[in-house]
């Protein structure tokens, strides 16, 4: 691609970007950090866009959650192992209900920058700039905090690295062997009306010999270890360039700073800086499908972003609400089938279902977020498409930062462990949920078959 550099997207309007008032240290951080050996390798991202493929074709799925934001001081073992281990029992109820392979793939090591609705903040006649997530400024509302500061994205790179060794280390070494079963117990859905089915699945999957073929052929040996993903959105494009490097094998660029980079619903304009920085690298990517995307948009969109039309390239994670997907998702899927493009469908139910309550405390309610899946899945086999992933906000605590689920948290209950400097999680219980109602939804439907 002669017409593309990793600095290309420079010529472009980048929205969302931080204004640094200090360029000579900013100049010097980037440089750095282009000295820095990268976090991933060529050949784990290729891995990810084959497995993807599969997935756009039904034959596997994806599950990528993770913080809404990522904070240096959640870089400890404890969060890191609670959303491991969600995520991997998420995947364990999803692997059995779909009888397919799970791709698990983390917001996690490198999502640590946030798009903001406004630059600034004003509380009680005070106005500051916005919060833009760790790697740019800090969370509390004073103007030392909002200061923008170049080394906090030195020090982004170097939580990831952190966080990404400790999930490196727990995958391959046997934190998911289902011969530890007190990594697989759950710790508090007692009350859940699932836990039942949960124990039943564990104890089935330790019994079935055919899991392991659906694992992807793996020996019994083998099972202890299993596959995790990074990805982040790829906001802040020069932190992204820095870590941005050149395959010896076939000179093509990649983002090495994570595996499966994506571009948010604010940024995503045709002729803006993150399409022009995210049509020269070869990662899989993916891009926020928002109620404003209209079908010639999108298709402008995957002809810019894939026009080889490579199998795994492009996710397509769709984010409308539950009051506005039976109205939006139809036409994109209509307009995407008929221009033959390949694309993973999957449904973020959490970001066109976040509200604020009289309180000015941000949530969303489960209920909505369940209804927003059930009708992806609806809509799809409706059109005679695949849901091939489901991308979620949550957390391994025991939050309560979304109003609902089986515990049945009301809005007075969320100021009782509400962690979250940006968008509300689901807390552990409510993730375990929502595996369920995919599983059961597969199940339900191969019975009416
Ligand atoms: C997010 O995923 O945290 C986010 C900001 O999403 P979106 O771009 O879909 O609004
Ligand atoms: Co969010």
């Amino acid at each position: 691609m002669s017409d593309w550099q990793p600095s290309s997207w420079r010529s472009k309007t980048a929205l969302q970007q931080p204004i640094y008032a200090d360029s000579d240290s900013l100049h010097d951080v980037l440089q750095r950090l282009g000295e820095r050996p990268p976090l991933v390798t060529r050949w784990e991202v290729e891995r990810l866009k084959t497995q993807l493929a599969l997935a756009a074709e039904g034959a596997a799925f994806l599950l990528q959650g993770g913080d809404c934001s990522e904070s240096f001081a959640a870089c400890r073992a404890d969060p890191i192992e609670k959303k491991l281990k969600v995520l991997l029992q998420m995947s364990l109820v999803l692997v059995y209900g779909l009888k397919k392979p799970i791709i698990r793939v983390g917001r996690i090591a490198g999502q640590y920058a946030k798009p903001r609705s406004s630059d600034t903040e004003t509380r009680d006649g005070v106005t500051l700039p916005s919060y833009r997530g760790d790697c740019v400024n800090r969370s509390p509302f004073t103007p030392e905090d909002r200061l923008t500061r170049p080394q906090n994205l030195l020090a982004a790179y170097e939580y990831s690295a952190q966080t990404l060794n400790y999930l490196r280390a727990l995958t391959e070494g046997g934190f998911a062997d289902l011969k530890h079963p007190e990594n697989w117990e759950l710790d508090f859905v007692s009350l859940s009306p699932q836990s039942d089915d949960y124990h039943q699945t564990v104890r089935g999957i330790s019994d079935s010999l055919n899991f392991l073929d659906v694992l992807g052929g793996v020996t019994r040996a083998e099972l202890s270890r299993v596959d995790f993903y990074t990805s982040h959105e790829a906001l802040l494009l020069a932190y992204e360039e820095s870590l941005t490097r050149q395959s010896a094998a076939d000179e093509g660029w990649y983002n090495l700073g994570t595996h499966f980079p994506w571009i948010g619903d604010r940024t995503r304009a045709i002729d803006g800086a993150h399409v022009e920085y995210f049509r020269g690298i070869k990662n899989p990517i993916a891009v926020k499908v928002g109620p404003s995307t209209t079908t010639d948009g999108l298709i402008e969109l995957l002809d810019r972003l894939n026009p080889g039309r490579e199998a795994g390239r492009m996710t397509l994670i769709c984010r409308f609400g539950a009051e506005q997907i039976a109205a939006s998702l139809p036409p994109l899927i209509a307009a995407v089938e008929a221009s033959n493009h390949p694309v993973l469908w999957s449904i973020d139910p959490m970001h066109g279902n976040t509200i604020t309550t009289e309180n000015g405390i941000k949530t969303r309610h489960f209920d909505q977020i369940l209804s927003e899946v059930r009708d992806s899945f609806a809509i799809h086999a409706q059109h005679g498409t695949v849901v091939g992933g489901i991308h979620l906000e949550l957390t391994g605590n025991n939050v309560t930062e979304c109003i609902g689920g089986a515990a049945g948290l009301s809005s007075s209950d969320l100021s009782t462990a509400y962690e979250s400097n940006v968008d509300p999680r689901l807390n552990y219980e409510q993730a375990m949920e929502i595996a369920f109602l995919i599983a059961g939804q597969a199940r339900d439907s191969n019975t009416d078959r």
